[in-house]
């Protein structure tokens, strides 16, 4: 059917007709926000390349989080900015680290929020590489013991739900195991399952103070120019047992979320990385572009593309404006 039978404006001529024939909806529940929690008190640091985003502490992570959760958004995804950072990383895995006593605090004081946690190692060592060196690169077995002790640790002190972000082989595996041997079969892990090297996590490193010392993450971070890998990324995690898996970051890579939908029938996140929120809020400051238009139209995209789950630093913008 062509012009002039076919009229593609005739439904778009107002709101009612464009609500009714809308493919793609956003919801609050689509959505999780990430916090950093830095040791310490009286911290409230904003993130220089990241306006509205703070290295934390305590309190005022608490403070947050009860904002997050009365704006009806379901989780939080905590990372944590240890005192002292060492070769093994060991405050990922000890039991008053600052990751576990965030998560404590959190469960104690705002209950019926959901607390992910990020599992790996780059917060924690004083290299800043997500797992432990040999011979000038990722040891990648050695490394798995240790994330499967910090995810243990995490779900020990309260986490709800464990999202592992190494890019080691066989992690999701081993952090199975470990869990289901202390009893938590139940604790679902969100695997980043197909995450790129990417340089879109700048930001990020600012605010986790995790650069790596030396060298980059492309050993173990999947290259930028590959499609096909990414669904044997997924499956080989799927196969390990995750329960969600993840790609990451998000705009550039709407693509390899559209395959994964197409290809699997498990819950889809998608992470929103720090310097895609930096390039909106960048470019809206300098009044170049709309914002709250701008930040919609990209959620919507990770929806239309086969999202489920969206992480985004947005996210208590998002909710304040759904709710409007
Ligand atoms: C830790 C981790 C990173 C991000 C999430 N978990 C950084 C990295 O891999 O370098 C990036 C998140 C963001 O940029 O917002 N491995
Ligand atoms: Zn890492």
């Amino acid at each position: 059917m062509f012009f002039p039978q076919f009229r593609a404006r005739r439904i778009r001529g107002n709101e009612s007709f464009r609500r009714m024939v809308r493919e793609t909806t956003l919801s609050v529940n689509d959505l999780v926000y990430p916090m950093f929690s830095a040791f310490g008190s009286g911290i409230h640091k904003e993130i220089s390349s990241m306006p509205g985003i703070y290295q934390q502490s305590i309190e005022h992570i608490v403070a947050e989080a009860k904002e997050v959760k009365a704006l009806g958004i379901p989780a939080v995804l905590l990372f944590g900015i240890p005192e002292t950072k060492d070769a093994v990383g060991s405050d990922a895995y000890c039991d008053t680290g600052i990751i576990q006593e965030t998560i404590r605090a959190i469960k104690r004081e705002v209950p019926g929020l959901t607390v992910i946690t990020d599992v790996c190692m780059c917060e924690y060592t004083d290299h800043g590489h997500c797992g432990i060196i040999k011979d000038g690169d990722v040891d990648n077995d050695a490394t798995l013991e240790l994330l499967a002790r910090e995810a243990l640790s995490h779900v020990q002190a309260g986490a709800d739900m464990v999202a592992p972000s190494d890019m080691m082989d066989g992690r999701v595996a081993a952090i199975r195991e470990v869990l289901d041997e202390h009893g938590f079969d139940a604790i679902p892990i969100m695997s980043y399952a197909v995450k790129y090297a990417s340089g879109y996590y700048g930001p990020f490193r600012e605010a986790a103070e995790s650069t790596p010392q030396f060298g980059d993450r492309r050993s173990y971070q999947m290259d930028p120019a590959n499609r096909r890998e990414a669904l044997r990324e997924a499956a080989s995690d799927i196969e390990e047992g995750a329960d969600i898996i993840m790609v990451k970051p998000g705009l550039p890579y709407l693509d390899i979320l559209r395959d994964l939908r197409n290809e699997y029938n498990m819950p889809l996140a998608v992470y929103n990385v720090s310097g895609e929120y930096s390039m909106i809020k960048g470019a809206a400051e300098r009044g170049w572009i709309e914002e709250e238009r701008v930040v919609m139209e990209t959620m919507i995209a990770f929806k239309r593309a086969g999202a489920d789950i969206i992480i985004t630093y947005h996210a208590k913008d998002v909710a304040r404006w759904l709710a409007r």
